[in-house]
Formats: structure tokens, C-alpha cells, sequence
């Protein structure tokens, strides 16, 4: 098996894994890092999202041994003020888009830390909430440095 290599969330990871294997298997499977979440698989919900140097990338359709640079977990995030702004907002139902969504949104106020509805509205449009909390977590993100 080919060994892959991985920063994540500032550290260092060495494995032994089959081509082929998924980004998200890996941060979930062999490191432990569960918080990223796979729904669709398919790279259609946004469930998955990590940041790849600080770019919002669905780890689902990513291959991990094509990975390069650092990779940023809903894990590494845990102290970002948006964590606090969506329980806030009340921007939590189920809770299983929410770390796809703290991610994206993560990487769009480190642009525009002041960023408009609109754009909010089509930043975020590749986070699928399947319970509609889209008018919270806009107000999670207006509000996260409140
Ligand atoms: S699980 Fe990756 S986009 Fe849906
Ligand atoms: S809070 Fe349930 S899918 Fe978004």
C-alpha cells in the first residue's frame, strides 16, 4: 500500500493507504477525526468539507493521496469564534450539515470578515442544510464576532 502523508490540523500523519481511498475515509477512518461527516459521497451536499489551505474542498471526491498542503477539520476550528455564533444563532437542528457549514464559513469571513447576506447566501450555497436552519446560520455568520 502506498504511503500517504497528511498535515492536519497543524500535525503531522503517516499511513499506509490504498489509492483510491477517499480524503474523508482517511480523516474519519484512520485518524479519528469524525466530525467531518459524509452524507451524498457524491460531492453534492457539502457534509465533507475540509479546508485545503484555507480553500473550502469536499473531502468526499477528493483522493487523499493527491492531497497537498494543509488540510483544516471542523477538529482544528474548535476554538473559532463561529462556534459560539451558531449556538448563538440557534443554527443547530440535527446537527449533521454543521461542521460542513463552520468550515465553509470559516474560510469566508478569514476573506471578508464583514460579508453580506447575498454573499453569505452564495459562499454557503454548497452547504445543504436538509433541516432549513439557512436564515440561523446567516445570522451565525452576520453575528460571529459579536
Ligand atoms: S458527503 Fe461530500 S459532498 Fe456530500
Ligand atoms: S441542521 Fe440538520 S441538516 Fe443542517
Amino acid at each position: 500500500m502506498p504511503e500517504l502523508r497528511l498535515r492536519v490540523n497543524g500535525e503531522e500523519h503517516v499511513a499506509d493507504v490504498p489509492v483510491g481511498t477517499s480524503l474523508a475515509q482517511v480523516l474519519r477512518e484512520r485518524l479519528g477525526l469524525t466530525g467531518t461527516k459524509i452524507a451524498c459521497n457524491e460531492g453534492h451536499c457539502g457534509a465533507c468539507t475540509v479546508q485545503l489551505d484555507g480553500v473550502p474542498t469536499l473531502s468526499c471526491i477528493t483522493l487523499a493521496h493527491a492531497v497537498e498542503g494543509e488540510v483544516t477539520t471542523i477538529e482544528g476550528l474548535r476554538d473559532h469564534p463561529l462556534v459560539q455564533a451558531f449556538v448563538r444563532a440557534d443554527a443547530v437542528q440535527c446537527g449533521f450539515c454543521t461542521p460542513g457549514q463552520i468550515v465553509s464559513a470559516a474560510a469566508l469571513v478569514a476573506a471578508n470578515p464583514s460579508p453580506t447576506r447575498e454573499e453569505i447566501r452564495h459562499r454557503m450555497a454548497g452547504n445543504i442544510c436538509r433541516c432549513g436552519t439557512y436564515p440561523r446560520i446567516e445570522e451565525a455568520i452576520l453575528t460571529w464576532r459579536d
